[in-house]
């Protein structure tokens, strides 16, 4: 069988369909893309479920290179017509259910789109031979570590909850498509992000937005779970490098080599906001809560020269700045369907001390 071994994407001017781009990490790099690649064309399709946001991209609206698309991935006929006109010649799939506590309150929608939508995008990309399809995906596909050792691209995967083992699925599937197809798949795992633009469900804005308004910081269990935190620019680096020059049919880890217990960071972000430790409050666990992610990402660093350019100390005090300075764009999330998803994740969850 015939398979593809390039590395280099050999092309002055590409037109690149990029899914869920109106969410956190899709809005950095349609940002970044825009600032740095003048030659490519980004057409970005998102439905704009909860997550979405077309105020992230107000900024670039009507830039000559970007256009936006609103279309469900799942749905095969619109995104083949969005194909057709646009003349895509790459997907990059950023388009996910993202959040580990929607997917234990119901994983359905979590399987619809990241497996069914990650499929129908994989499918019209062969259709269509497309030059390349990168699957943004997640460390949380390997499981949970203990105290010790880092994830490669060699662990094998093990995920633990709804989310991770939709996920899980998807990855399965880009490889099975280039596998089977000779499709120029690429696939990212990274680690946790934060920065701007960041729904305020994720633990760092959550933290801030709650802070902010002097309420209580909810912990889950003894916050000793490890995460390694990426500001949202360096994956989005990491994204671009892997599109243009990661080897096909290759796993590429991205991580910070910076790991921190929840409990750290909710007393760092307390101490940057000059606010008191005693609004940390400290909640019954998340179900089948992963103790610790740490990333090995020496392959990235070693065959794309990658490295992150944050300091985390330098990026935490930048993206608190940043959720000062935008407040209306973060309260005007919190007040809607927010409420009702924070009261059922959140309320009556107190410990009870003692
Ligand atoms: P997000 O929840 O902020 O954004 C997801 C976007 O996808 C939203 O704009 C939403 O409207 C869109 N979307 C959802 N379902 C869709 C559908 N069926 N059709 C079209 N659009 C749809 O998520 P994020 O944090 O920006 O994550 C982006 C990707 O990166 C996801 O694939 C996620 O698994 C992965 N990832 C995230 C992190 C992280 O720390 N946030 C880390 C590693 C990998
Ligand atoms: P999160 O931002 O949801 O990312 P993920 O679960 O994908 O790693 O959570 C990061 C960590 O913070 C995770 O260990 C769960 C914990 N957490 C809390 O302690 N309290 C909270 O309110 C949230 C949302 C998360």
């Amino acid at each position: 069988m015939f398979v593809w071994t390039a590395a280099r994407l050999d092309s002055s001017r590409m037109n690149i369909l990029i899914t869920g781009g109106a969410g956190f990490i899709g809005s950095n790099f349609v940002h970044y893309v825009l600032k740095r690649r003048q030659q490519d064309k980004i057409v970005n399709v998102d439905m704009l479920t909860y997550a979405g946001n077309l105020e992230n991209l107000e900024d670039v609206r009507s830039h000559p290179n970007y256009v936006f698309e609103k279309a469900d991935i799942c749905d095969r006929d619109a995104i083949e017509r969005i194909l057709e006109k646009h003349n895509a010649e790459a997907i990059i799939n950023f388009a996910a259910e993202s959040h580990v506590d929607r997917s234990i309150l119901g994983a359905a929608e979590f399987i619809r789109t990241n497996v069914s939508g990650t499929q129908v995008l994989l499918e019209l990309a062969n259709q269509r031979k497309m030059k390349r399809f990168l699957q943004v995906s997640t460390d949380e596909v390997y499981g949970s570590l203990g105290d010790t050792g880092l994830f490669t691209e060699e662990t094998p995967l093990h995920p633990n909850s709804p989310y991770s083992a939709s996920k899980a699925g998807a990855d399965m599937l880009a490889l099975a498509y280039h596998h089977t197809f000779s499709l120029p798949v690429v696939i990212t795992r990274c680690s946790n992000n934060y920065g701007p633009y960041q729904f305020p469900e994720k633990l760092i804005p959550l933290l801030i937005a709650n802070a902010l308004n002097d309420k209580p910081l909810p912990v889950y269990g003894d916050g000793k779970n490890v995460r390694d935190w990426l500001h949202v620019e360096d994956h989005c680096a990491a994204i671009d490098s892997v599109f243009h020059d990661g080897k096909i049919g290759e796993i590429y880890n991205v991580g910070g080599s910076n790991e921190w217990m929840n409990i750290d960071i909710v007393k760092l972000v307390l101490e940057l906001l000059n606010k008191p430790e005693s609004l940390i409050t400290f909640v019954q666990d998340r179900l089948g809560h992963d103790r610790r992610y740490a990333i090995d990402s020496s392959k990235i660093r070693r065959e794309l020269n990658w490295k992150p350019g944050y300091t985390f100390e330098h990026g935490i005090r930048e993206t608190v700045q940043w959720y000062i300075k935008n407040r209306t764009w973060w309260e005007n999330i919190i007040t809607g369907e927010y409420q009702e998803y924070y009261k059922r994740m959140y309320e009556g969850r107190e410990k009870i001390a003692g």
